[in-house]
């Protein structure tokens, strides 16, 4: 485990941390406590709920809403925070309450070995590309404590959808949970942004049926309520500037320049080619 600088197409650096050749944020306090290197034997519960995405896919929103579904209440404390397993040490999580809500953005093989055990409920949330790359570029930018970043997006947009920065290639990330599906025995729901913005109370029924929930489908509406953007942009004050800023489907078009969205949809084709999946990039 090392500390790396990695450079945009502008020759800005982010630090990073390495680790068996994948490269992670440099989470505060991360370098002492090694989360990474010990996420492979962290004791995991049948009875855990893991949210798996690629960052900047809806992670907060998920968690937010599972973590009040199984509360069965509005109360802001109960069951309060969830935990990214990379970032943190495991006593921070290890005597919470069952069931716990655990999130991470490494691959399926490199989830704590009791996964395939203990088979926990998956939650595996995608989001279109084009928008995960534009709001990983402000949250990084925002972030300056872990990222130490000041690139602009011209020098971003390419090496990050290469895979360059940290959790790799959104395309390689996508491609391996579709494989893993096909194969593994542990359950998986996948859950996808553009469907939630478009019926959260929709989406919800589904969670609440994957983890065997039942609420009254009042209590549900409530939660949709509880969780619309603007409710927890407010209610999350302390991490609204960095983790909530717009919430929207279609942002990257102000980003994207035309040349940009053309380099994209090429690579698009050519790395997906053998994975027929499709995103939505606007919400009619
Ligand atoms: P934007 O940067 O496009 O606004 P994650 O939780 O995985 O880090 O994802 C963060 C992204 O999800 C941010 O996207 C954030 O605004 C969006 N998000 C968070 N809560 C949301 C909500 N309740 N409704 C819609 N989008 C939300």
């Amino acid at each position: 485990m090392e500390l790396i600088h990695v450079a945009d197409d502008g020759g800005d650096e982010m630090t990073l941390v390495n680790y068996n050749g994948r490269k992670y944020p440099k989470f505060p306090g991360s370098m002492q406590t090694k989360p990474i290197e010990k996420l492979p034997s962290v004791e995991i519960r049948s009875d855990d709920i893991l949210v798996c995405t690629f960052p900047k896919s809806g992670t907060h929103w998920v968690c937010e809403m599972v973590r009040l579904l199984v509360a069965g209440q509005l109360d802001p404390d109960v069951g309060k925070g969830f935990h990214l397993m990379e970032g943190c040490s495991e006593d921070d999580y290890k005597n919470l309450p069952s069931p716990r809500i655990l999130n991470t953005h490494v691959l399926f093989n490199d989830l704590p070995e009791q996964v395939k055990v203990m088979k926990p409920r998956i939650l595996y949330v995608t989001r279109n590309p084009k928008d995960v790359t534009v709001s990983y570029y402000n949250f990084v930018k925002k972030l300056t404590m872990c990222y130490n970043y000041t690139g602009e997006w011209k020098n971003f947009f390419r090496p990050s959808l290469e895979g360059k920065f940290d959790n790799g290639s959104w395309f390689d990330y996508v491609k391996d949970w579709e494989e893993v599906k096909k194969t593994t025995d542990v359950p998986i729901l996948t859950i996808n942004y553009e469907d939630m913005k478009e019926n959260l109370f929709r989406e919800m029924k589904k969670i609440q049926a994957f983890l065997g929930i039942r609420r009254s489908d009042e209590f549900v509406k409530e939660v949709c309520d509880h969780c619309s953007f603007a409710s927890m942009k407010k209610s999350k004050a302390a991490m609204s500037a960095v983790t909530y800023r717009k919430g929207e489907i279609g942002d990257w078009k102000n980003w994207f320049t035309i040349a940009q969205n053309e380099w994209f949809d090429q690579i698009y084709k050519e790395k997906m080619k053998d994975c027929p999946l499709e995103f939505r990039y606007t919400l009619k």
